[in-house]
């Protein structure tokens, strides 16, 4: 019996879960998973509800879950509030508490979805990367931080860009034993020309590289063109590793290459054995929300990189995957993926009850 903490969150988080649900369900009765779901609160509804927007309850809750799946966290009702109670920093809290170091986001392009690409079909057809985002370090929890107000009036905001030479490596190893399951390709990305947190970061994943992993090709690039090669010939790249925030960036721009970021799940891994994060790399869509419209799809994909990566079951990732595809070849077509010819024009509702339907 595993168990699951569904943290639904904020915006379309709540739509999604219910078709992550609907999915277990299946599992559970066809192919005896045997998973039990919790639920708790993360991000504004937790803001809501006890001020803060992640419990210690619910981290305790999540600790002692086999894996955590989430919707997603934010929205304007949320925006003016303290950066140390936002619902953003639920999800760092519940990312660093967990000890969640290593973050894989795929962008994979769907052959049907080929066409939803605002790139050519040339360009992306057969897309298959992952970058390897380093989590729960960098300019997002580096000190100092903060707003002051300086003598003369004006207004000084400061972020700390930091990494340890530990931090480097135990992602670069991520990286490295990734890259062995697949081409044995890494690209790091960082700017080593203007930042010595990127000389640091270039030169340890060498160390590293030369020590341990000399059967990996490694290649380095710095974050701005490594951003322009992802337009121009993503194709080139098969796992890029880089730090927390360009991780955030070109992950964005990674997803949309494939024709929209309702499709792509992502993992978030520390050390073995511990509770993993799966989270839809969309945000809480706070435009559609209660809509029903929202793609579940990335959200189900989540709950198949738990099933794979977490729970021990890489053939019911298999099977949820199939379905999802097959959902697509069949032509069902949430409102943010293009379909030509006859598709199926559904909601939420619909799409998960068509990969459920194809799952049983
Ligand atoms: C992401 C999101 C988060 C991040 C936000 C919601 C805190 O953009 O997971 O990519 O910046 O890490
Ligand atoms: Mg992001």
């Amino acid at each position: 019996m595993s168990k699951i903490l569904l943290l639904p969150g904020d915006g379309i988080g709540p739509e999604v879960a219910v078709e992550i649900e609907r999915v277990i369900a299946v599992l559970n009765r066809d192919f005896g998973l045997g998973a039990e779901i919790e639920h708790d609160l993360l991000g504004g509804v937790s803001i809501d509800a006890h001020g803060v927007p992640l419990t210690d309850a619910a981290l305790a809750k999540a600790r002692a879950s086999d894996a955590v799946i989430m919707g997603a966290v934010g929205g304007p009702k949320w925006a003016k509030v303290d950066y140390a109670i936002r619902p953003e920093q639920g999800l760092l809290n519940l990312r660093s508490g967990l000890g969640l170091y290593a973050n894989l986001r795929p962008a994979l392009c769907y052959a049907a979805l080929a066409d939803a690409s605002t790139l050519k079909r040339e360009v992306i057809e057969g897309l298959d990367i992952v970058i390897v985002r380093e989590l729960i370090g960098g300019v997002y929890f580096g000190h100092p931080r903060g707003i002051e107000t300086l003598p003369d009036g004006q207004r000084r905001g400061v972020n700390t860009q930091v990494y340890t030479t530990s931090e480097i490596v135990r992602i670069a190893r991520s990286a490295f034993e990734l890259a062995r399951q697949r081409s044995g390709k890494v690209c790091s990305a960082e700017k080593a020309n203007v930042m010595e947190s990127g000389l640091l970061w270039r030169e340890e994943v060498t160390r590293l590289h030369d020590a341990e992993y000399p059967d990996i090709a490694l290649t380095h690039m710095y974050a701005d063109n490594c951003a322009m090669q992802l337009v121009r010939a993503p194709k080139q790249f098969d796992v890029i590793v880089t730090d927390n925030l360009f991780g955030d960036i070109l992950s964005d721009a990674a997803a949309m290459l494939t024709g929209s970021l309702g499709m792509l799940p992502s993992a978030a891994l520390g050390e073995p054995g511990k509770p993993g994060l799966y989270e839809p790399i969309h945000g809480s869509a706070p435009d559609i929300a209660g809509k029903g419209v929202a793609n579940p799809c990335a959200a189900i994909l989540s709950l198949a990189m738990a099933l794979r990566l977490q729970l021990g079951r890489a053939d019911l990732a298999d099977k949820v995957e199939a379905a999802v595809g097959k959902a697509l070849d069949d032509g069902y077509r949430t409102a943010d993926l293009i379909g030509e010819g006859e598709v199926k024009r559904v909601g939420t509702t619909g799409m998960g009850e068509a990969i459920a339907e194809r799952l049983a």
